[in-house]
């Protein structure tokens, strides 16, 4: 079986707890932080910045943070990710004026980088940066909010994407974004995805009467990963 990544976006936790909610997914099995970055300038929402990313690091999380950037621009921010512990940093090619230079300042900066592909841009723009990126995540909504249902052409690209990353030989992650549902993230893993990020629905799962039911919710969607 395909070396698959679960990787709930926090936007969907609460916030107030947000230290005890990263660690409650953690030990219900996710395997890294999604950190979703909005600036109500790139998208009409505004969440979260270094300072939290560094209070979680401080909070004791040791597994990989995935700082996902709505945000433009994004050079000046991205040193504060990387000094903030941020594991792997990605963008939106829309949002930088010189992507290959972005690029190569993630890595500098010790972090795994990575591009951000809306559901109307085409991957164009990877043919000649293949060999800088880490991660090539697909948006299956439009950027800005959790909660929206998933765009079932994005299957059609996750396996474009697939084919372009196994043609190059090199070590790249296919990510998803939006929408994924324990009723949906077989066929997306079908389609090429190892790296699935959920928000609403790993951290709308829960109900007061079990504190950490988050970890009935990542079982089923390993369940279906595992027939993929
Ligand atoms: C959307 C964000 C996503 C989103 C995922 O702009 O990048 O990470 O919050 O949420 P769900 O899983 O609810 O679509
Ligand atoms: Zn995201």
């Amino acid at each position: 079986m395909a070396d698959f990544k679960i990787a709930p976006s926090i936007s969907s936790a609460d916030f107030a707890i947000l230290g005890p909610e990263v660690d409650n997914v953690l030990k219900s099995g996710a395997d890294i932080v999604h950190f979703d970055v909005m600036d109500n300038h790139y998208v009409p929402n505004l969440t979260i910045g270094p300072l939290v990313c560094d209070a979680l690091r401080k909070h004791g999380v040791t597994a990989e943070i995935d700082v996902h950037l709505m945000v433009k621009p994004v050079d000046r921010i991205i040193p504060d990710f990387a000094a903030a512990g941020a594991s792997y940093i990605t963008f939106h090619p829309e949002a930088s004026e010189h992507i290959d230079r972005t690029l190569q300042m993630i890595r500098e900066l010790g972090c795994k980088s990575g591009l951000v592909f809306n559901p109307a841009t085409p991957l164009d723009c990877l043919k000649h940066v293949l060999d800088k990126v880490d991660v090539i995540l697909l948006m299956s909504v439009n950027p800005g909010f959790g909660g929206q249902s998933f765009i079932p052409e994005t299957l059609n690209k996750l396996r474009e994407a697939r084919k372009i990353i196994d043609d190059s030989g090199f070590d790249i992650r296919l990510e998803i974004d939006g929408g994924v549902k324990v009723d949906n993230i077989r066929e997306i893993a079908e389609a090429g995805a190892d790296m699935f990020v959920a928000g609403s629905a790993i951290f709308n799962a829960k109900n007061d009467k079990d504190a950490n039911v988050y970890d009935t919710v990542i079982k089923q969607m390993r369940d279906e990963l595992a027939k993929a």
